[in-house]
């Protein structure tokens, strides 16, 4: 029987969706207050026979961070995808964000090994790898640089691929994946979601920034891909296209009938209100909504090479067009 964490969330939603329509016998976890139900809205989009999948999973509740719970959760499980995180760029998060990222993944690992569980994957990101120096592609090969203004999201990411690598050493078989930013529709309408609604509004404004993205379902596929082969202790980038945030907008515009956007955001205007917005959350306790990090990264640009992936497996990505075209179908807003 197959383990799936945060089967609640945007990747672990797809994921348990293409287990399940592999027949396969699936267990999940949830948080006492996760709404599972949600699940069956991204179920939707691949069957009509949604509640007969979803009846199929065997839910359970159970915390990353407490173990009795977890360790009861490993019984009769022969694989594990591991999926939960907390994803937060707030600096006043570390400490949740390392006991979730990095105790949790620890505890993972930890019963993986007690459990003499055949394989683990474990979703990373991209955001772990190194920088890239004069242009060049990142890769797997491409160091974390501990001297790089990362954020505390992560950091914790880094800390909890250390605690898979650890594993391996101590005889766990194990694939880590490092996405870019996944695009897809999630069951509560977070993630990448604000982007395609920041589209669909017709925002006009765009940062001078590029990223690596991908598609869910690929996430989701390469995941398996790897479970079902003899493929171990290796880590693989998965990015579709590198592309600026402003042809990433002006893709998605038209499909909300939309302009694409036409003026460039300021970096310094940027910092200036992370500034206010920082000054706003000690004086008034206000929501965090502009980190520097996430400002920093909306006008710099990393760059990813998937080669590896699409070597070992013959993976081919879904194109961008492909993908965003189903999303915004997805979302009901598209325009005919
Ligand atoms: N989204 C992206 O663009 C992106 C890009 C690169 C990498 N990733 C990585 O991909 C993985 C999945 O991300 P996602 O976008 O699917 O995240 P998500 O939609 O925010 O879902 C997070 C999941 O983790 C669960 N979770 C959080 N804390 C937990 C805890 N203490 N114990 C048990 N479950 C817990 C949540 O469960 P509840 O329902 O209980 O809240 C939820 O199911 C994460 O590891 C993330 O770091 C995401």
């Amino acid at each position: 029987m197959i383990l799936v964490t945060g089967g609640t969330g945007l990747v672990g939603s797809h994921l348990l969706c293409f287990l399940l329509k592999k027949n396969e016998r699936v267990r999940a976890i949830h948080r006492k207050n996760a709404d599972i139900g949600s699940v069956k809205k991204v179920f939707a989009l691949y069957t009509s026979e949604v509640d007969s999948l979803f009846n199929r999973i065997e839910w359970t509740e159970a915390n990353i961070t407490e173990i009795p719970a977890l360790t009861a959760a490993f019984e009769n499980i022969t694989r594990v995808y591991h999926c939960a995180a907390f994803i937060t760029f707030n600096p006043s998060k570390y400490n949740v964000l390392k006991k979730t990222n990095i105790e949790g993944t620890a505890n993972i690992v930890n019963l993986c090994l007690a459990n003499k569980i055949e394989k683990l994957c474990y979703v990373s990101s991209v955001t772990t790898l190194g920088s890239n120096l004069h242009n060049q592609l990142i890769t797997e090969e491409t160091p974390w640089n501990p001297g790089k203004k990362n954020s505390v999201y992560t950091i914790t990411k880094y800390g909890a691929e250390m605690e898979v690598w650890r594993g391996t050493q101590e005889g766990l078989d194990a694939v880590i994946v490092n996405p870019g930013i996944i695009l897809g529709t999630s069951p509560d309408g977070g993630g990448s979601s604000v982007i395609i609604s920041l589209a669909a509004k017709g925002i006009p404004f765009y940062p001078s920034g590029a990223m690596g993205i991908v598609d869910v379902q690929d996430v989701a596929k390469v995941m398996i891909n790897l479970m079902d082969s003899e493929t171990k202790n290796e880590q693989f980038i998965l990015v579709s296209e590198n592309i600026t945030y402003k042809k990433l907008l002006s893709k998605l515009a038209p499909l909300f009938g939309k302009k694409p956007p036409t003026k460039k955001l300021s970096k310094r205007v940027m910092l200036f209100l992370s500034k206010l917005d920082w000054l706003s959350n000690k004086f008034f306790r206000t929501k965090r909504r502009i980190i520097k990090t996430n400002v920093r990264s909306m006008f710099s640009s990393s760059l990813y090479d998937a080669s590896k992936i699409k070597n070992e497996l013959g993976f081919q990505f879904t194109s961008t067009q492909e993908t965003l075209e189903r999303i915004a179908k997805e979302s009901g807003k598209a325009s005919n």
